[in-house]
């Protein structure tokens, strides 16, 4: 067994889940996960070895629970310890629920909802005494988002899931929170926007502070809920988004219009 904590972060090979996992192996070892891109996936191991930390690399869907069960197979043969899981990556078919059928709702709840409940349950044997759980989320958790009704239902049971995780582990001292990014820079925006930039501008203006975010501040975020600092934190879901949800949905095209 590892001596420093390990830090599982699923989607690890890009995005947000990638940048939270860099800022955790500031403090821990790690896991690197991956569905398709190894060689993303052994980039990021590579710079995580550099710093001085372990890094492993492991692959699995998400969606399968299989694969799900595997994965923490291999994390306790080579660590021994969970410490640290950050349930980032997701996986859904963006488009109106006029044309979503009953399998791409299945499919987006398995890949969300089912496997943080089954990556949680195997991490309990793994977890000591003071393990932190982060979810993310996302604002269709709260809001009606274009293309996004499957994934705005399952956020909004990840949620839910994580206020219940969060009273059951209690007693073992773990916390198990969520965080809630707005617009974040990610190649996975970028498909969402279909190369449309009004779209990417849209998104800009309704967000107050200007800009998208970067994976950096939402690392930062879950860096936080990962140290002691939090340690009487749990069952919240802590919302990054620039100001976005502050001014509510469609009102921010009316902010030029009282500018006077
Ligand atoms: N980007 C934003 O603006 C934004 C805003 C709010 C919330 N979020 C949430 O933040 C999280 C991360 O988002 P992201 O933009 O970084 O991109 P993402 O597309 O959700 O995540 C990319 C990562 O997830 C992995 N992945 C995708 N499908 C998978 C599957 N079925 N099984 C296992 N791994 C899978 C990818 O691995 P491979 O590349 O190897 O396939 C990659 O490592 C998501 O939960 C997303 O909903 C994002």
């Amino acid at each position: 067994m590892t001596d420093r904590p390990v830090a599982l972060v699923t989607g690890s090979s890009r995005g947000i889940g990638r940048a939270v996992l860099e800022r955790l192996s500031e403090s821990h070892d790690c896991v690197v996960h991956y569905r398709s891109n190894l060689m993303e996936a052994e980039k990021v191991a590579t710079r995580i070895r550099d710093r001085g930390a372990r890094a492993m690399v492991v692959c699995a869907d998400i969606g399968s629970e299989q694969d799900i069960d595997a994965m923490f197979e291999q994390i306790g043969r080579e660590f021994g310890r969970l410490d640290v899981l950050v349930a980032s990556a997701a996986a859904t078919k963006f488009a109106s629920l006029n044309h979503t059928q009953r399998h791409h709702l299945e499919r987006t709840l398995s890949a969300v909802v089912l496997s943080y409940h089954q990556m949680v349950l195997r991490m309990m044997p793994l977890m000591g005494d003071a393990a932190r759980i982060v979810a993310i989320s996302g604002l269709d958790a709260r809001f009606a988002q274009a293309g996004h009704g499957a994934l705005g239902a399952a956020k909004a049971a990840l949620e839910s899931l994580t206020r219940s995780w969060a009273v059951e582990l209690a007693p073992r001292g773990c916390t198990v929170n969520a965080v809630l990014p707005g617009a974040i820079n990610t190649e996975s925006l970028e498909l969402y926007f279909r190369d449309d930039q009004v779209a990417r501008e849209a998104m800009v203006k309704g967000t107050p502070l200007g800009r998208l975010g970067l994976g950096t501040e939402v690392a930062d975020v879950v860096a936080f809920l990962c140290s002691t600092a939090a340690s009487f934190m749990t069952g919240q879901v802590l919302v990054l988004d620039g100001g976005a949800s502050a001014e509510g949905g469609g009102w921010s095209q009316f902010r030029e219009l009282w500018n006077t």
